[in-house]
């Protein structure tokens, strides 16, 4: 460890954006990041939740603001990124983790419409957000770049089809980015979060058929937690984890082992 960061998880004097963090996992992270001493921007699109976390975030003496804006809209992209870096005077830390799953079920079910919703919030708006971060990262010397897959990225769920072509897709982003920018000190890793306790998956763990046929298959017989997921995004966004890029990192209770 250099002898500039004797605390190799300290994020003090950083600023990070975490999208789709009003609840869930985007929340955890942004509790996270803020208790490890960074200024935290949490974006959503509903104001009032939105509200409602930053100002848990602050209760606890950290720094937090509300970006309320949709990170799915690619054109937006720029102007989410421009807004985000003034209300802390820049950024050091991108987490793309907002996404959407419109449909449960058959494949087939995918119109071209959903298919396009998919795609455009999972994996373009991602793509754009990344690329309007980039020099604001680079302008801090690096940075780093989170971006939220799933095991279903890895390994297709059934009922999640073209989510897990999304999710796979952004793994391969993950690496065309981590290879292009490394130069500029910029890491860009992926979390494939399994089963984690939030309204975005109630569908699974409130089934509980669905919910004993996956922990059948867990060695680690529980739910995940939001910040089950939250650690290993520290862990990525740290000194600790400058030599690492390109990555991937499941976190799923040993679902895929
Ligand atoms: N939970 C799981 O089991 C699981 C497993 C694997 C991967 N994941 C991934 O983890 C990430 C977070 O999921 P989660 O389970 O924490 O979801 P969640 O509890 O439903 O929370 C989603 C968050 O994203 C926000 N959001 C949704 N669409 C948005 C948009 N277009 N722009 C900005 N914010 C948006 C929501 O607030 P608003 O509605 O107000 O915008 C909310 O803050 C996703 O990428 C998901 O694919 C989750």
């Amino acid at each position: 460890m250099s002898a500039s960061s004797a605390v190799p998880f300290s994020l003090a004097g950083k600023t990070a954006l975490i999208t789709g963090a009003s609840r869930g996992i985007g929340l955890a992270i942004a509790q996270t990041f803020a208790r490890a001493g960074a200024n935290v921007v949490l974006n959503a699109r509903k104001a009032d939740v939105l509200a409602a976390a930053v100002e848990g975030i602050a209760a606890e003496g950290q720094q937090a603001k509300a970006l309320a804006m949709n990170a799915g809209r690619v054109e937006d992209a720029p102007a989410l990124i421009a807004a985000a870096v003034a209300l802390f005077g820049g950024l050091d830390i991108l987490v793309n983790n907002a996404a959407a799953n419109p449909i449960y079920g058959p494949v087939e079910l995918a119109t071209p419409e959903i298919f396009a919703k998919i795609m455009g919030v999972n994996l373009h708006a991602p793509f754009e957000l990344a690329k309007a971060a980039r020099p604001h990262l680079a302008a801090r010397g690096g940075g780093s770049i989170i971006n939220m897959s799933s095991i279903g990225g890895r390994n297709p769920e059934p009922g999640l089809g073209i989510y897990s072509v999304s999710k796979a897709a952004l793994l391969s982003l993950t690496q065309v980015l981590a290879k292009e920018w490394g130069a500029d000190g910029i890491t860009v890793n992926a979390i494939c979060p399994g089963l984690i306790k939030t309204d975005f998956s109630s569908a699974l763990w409130s089934n509980e058929k669905t919910m004993q046929h996956m922990l059948r298959q867990q060695p680690i017989q529980r739910i995940g937690e939001g910040d089950d997921i939250a650690a290993m995004a520290l862990y990525l966004v740290s000194d600790a984890a400058r030599f690492t890029t390109g990555a991937t990192f499941t976190v799923d209770g040993g679902y895929l082992a």
